[in-house]
């Protein structure tokens, strides 16, 4: 019998939280353009801190997390960026079937199991599932960027005959 057709549960367990600039979702910059700059920090629970051995050498982390404010989901999302609706699997809605968030940030430093970082889009307090550092192999002009490119060019369309 394929995995597939017998769904299983996993239970996982935060390993620190997210301190953040962000207490509402209307603070987090979202839509055409838009930003993320903000400092924060990973704060790991105590007991996790050998697991950050080595981790200075590294310029950016991958950050899982969890979207512990939302509820539900839609397999159909229309983003801030587009008015155009997109499969949630083509998107960063926050409103999926499992509720994982990803999020690259800058390392900036390190104090004891705390890591001070930029680039933040989550709210303060969320759960962090895993920290692994960021890297990719594949050059920059195999990657595409599917319906963005295209919202992008009917955005810049309509800002030059506005
Ligand atoms: C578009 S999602 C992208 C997040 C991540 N970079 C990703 O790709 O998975 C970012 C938005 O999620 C929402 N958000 C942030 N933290 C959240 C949380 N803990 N629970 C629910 N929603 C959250 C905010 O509205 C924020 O603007």
């Amino acid at each position: 019998m394929s995995a597939l057709t017998q769904p299983s549960t996993f239970t996982m367990r935060p390993i620190g939280v997210i301190r953040s600039p962000y207490t509402e979702t209307s603070q987090i910059p979202k839509g055409p353009g838009a930003e993320h700059n903000a400092e924060g920090v990973l704060e790991l629970l105590p007991e996790y801190e050998a697991g950050l051995k080595d981790i200075e050498g590294f310029s950016h982390l991958f950050v899982l997390w969890v979207f512990d404010r939302a509820t539900g989901y839609d397999l159909v999302a229309t983003p801030p960026v587009d008015p155009r609706p997109h499969g949630v699997f083509s998107t960063r809605s926050p409103r999926r079937p499992n509720p994982i968030g990803l999020t690259v940030v800058r390392l900036l430093g390190r104090d004891a199991y705390k890591l001070q970082v930029r680039g933040v889009d989550m709210l303060d307090g969320t759960p962090i599932l895993d920290i692994k550092p960021y890297m990719s192999s594949i050059p920059a002009e195999e990657l595409r960027r599917g319906w963005l490119v295209e919202a992008e060019e009917r955005r810049r369309a309509a800002e030059s005959t506005s």
